[in-house]
């Protein structure tokens, strides 16, 4: 089989691009990934001399690129992770999101449509959504793959828009396809714009910790390497035109989070005990921002047995001591550009 992974040099997709190059040596895994601030090489040195993969530089959005590559290499399957990610960055700059989001999804499905038609009963488009589609819960409450999409922010109204072409082109042209919805990710590689790497860097640098509003909004964390897993078992057994969400059964207010990290830091760092909750501080809100996430994970657990295999004391654990022991990754992705965009979010 070649598989196509898009975004395979961002934080999730380099943990995907990982497990399937080192799990199917009869595969052969093509990442398709524009390298913007998000897409970092350095998170596949471990890989990039294996015999089955093969890194292609480009953007989703350029038609020309995209059909080239289908044509030669003949995709059997596709796993699109590739998109702007960040929530605070769809606050500033929406037209971006819409760009790769949705028309550079609907670019992929043309193409993938086109190259694929006669033969559409033996292809996958695997597309990787989140849980923000469905708006936000109250206190009581979970997300199934039923709820009704209510998304709130820029971002997530372009994965849900995503999410509809796909839907529409399963209905539409029995396009073959698979949607997964999941919770926050952390883990190693994870950008330091999102919350929990954020935090630990500025931890390491004694930084102010900015939370938003009274830091009572609640979300579902889940071990990257676990959705990887998930992600891994829904491409290979999956059913066609089925969505299935995927979640940590771990909710955590953010201000506990927060102060667990304090925690967990201090002893890392051998510093005294309070000294890095003392780095704390309330800013102002997140427009729209939404109150908590949560997942029903029991489809996927009863159709295709899967759960989470770490807990989140030691998923926690690996990702601070992962951060700790690649500083030099960390200074890379935090020089530069990281420095703007800090200012402007947060002075
Ligand atoms: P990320 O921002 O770390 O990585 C995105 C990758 O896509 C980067 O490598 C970037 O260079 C690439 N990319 C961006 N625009 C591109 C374009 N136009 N053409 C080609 N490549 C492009 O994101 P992530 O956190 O790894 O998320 C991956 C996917 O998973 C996204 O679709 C996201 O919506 C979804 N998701 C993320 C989470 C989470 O907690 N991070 C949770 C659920 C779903
Ligand atoms: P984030 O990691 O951006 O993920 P998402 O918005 O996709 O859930 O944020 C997680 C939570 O942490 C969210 O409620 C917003 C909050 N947050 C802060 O309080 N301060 C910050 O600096 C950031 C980046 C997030």
């Amino acid at each position: 089989m070649n598989i196509l992974i898009t975004g395979g040099a961002g934080f999730i997709g380099s943990h995907v691009v990982r497990r399937f190059v080192t799990r199917y040596k009869e595969y052969h895994i093509f990442n398709l990934d524009a390298l913007t601030y998000a897409g970092n090489l350095e998170n596949l040195k471990d890989v990039e001399k294996a015999p089955n993969y093969t890194f292609l530089k480009g953007n989703i959005l350029d038609e020309n690129f995209i059909k080239s590559i289908f044509a030669k290499y003949n995709f059997d399957g596709v796993i699109h992770l590739a998109a702007e990610s960040h929530v605070d960055r769809s606050i500033t700059d929406p037209l971006a999101f819409v760009k790769t989001n949705v028309i550079g999804t609907v670019n992929l499905l043309n193409v993938s449509l086109d190259t694929w038609k006669g033969n559409l009963e033996h292809k996958r488009f695997y597309h990787i959504s989140t849980d923000e589609v469905y708006g936000a819960l109250g206190a009581e409450g979970f997300f199934t793959e039923v709820t009704p999409y209510d998304p709130n922010s820029p971002y997530s109204a372009s994965k849900a828009s995503s999410d509809h072409f796909i839907r529409a082109y399963g209905e539409t042209y029995q396009f073959p396809y698979v949607i997964t919805n999941c919770s926050n990710n952390y883990g190693p590689n994870h950008f330091p714009e999102k919350l929990i790497p954020l935090f630990i860097n500025n931890i390491i640098n004694n930084k102010p910790l900015p939370v938003y509003g009274d830091g009572n909004y609640t979300r579902d964390w889940l071990f990257v390497e676990d959705h990887a897993i998930a992600i891994d078992l829904v491409f290979h057994k999956g059913k066609n035109h089925e969505t299935y969400n995927i979640g940590g059964f771990n909710e955590w207010k953010n201000i506990d989070l927060v102060k667990l990290l304090c925690r967990l830091m201090d002893k890392k760092l051998n510093r005294k005990e309070g000294s890095s909750e003392k780095l704390i501080t309330y800013v102002k809100d997140r427009p729209g921002h939404d109150l908590r996430y949560a997942i029903d994970a029991t489809k996927i657990n009863k159709e295709l047995g899967w759960e989470p295999s770490v807990t989140f004391e030691e998923g926690l654990d690996k990702t601070i001591d992962w951060y700790l022991n690649n500083k030099e990754w960390l200074n890379n992705v935090t020089s530069g550009e990281y420095q703007k965009y800090y200012e402007s979010q947060y002075n």
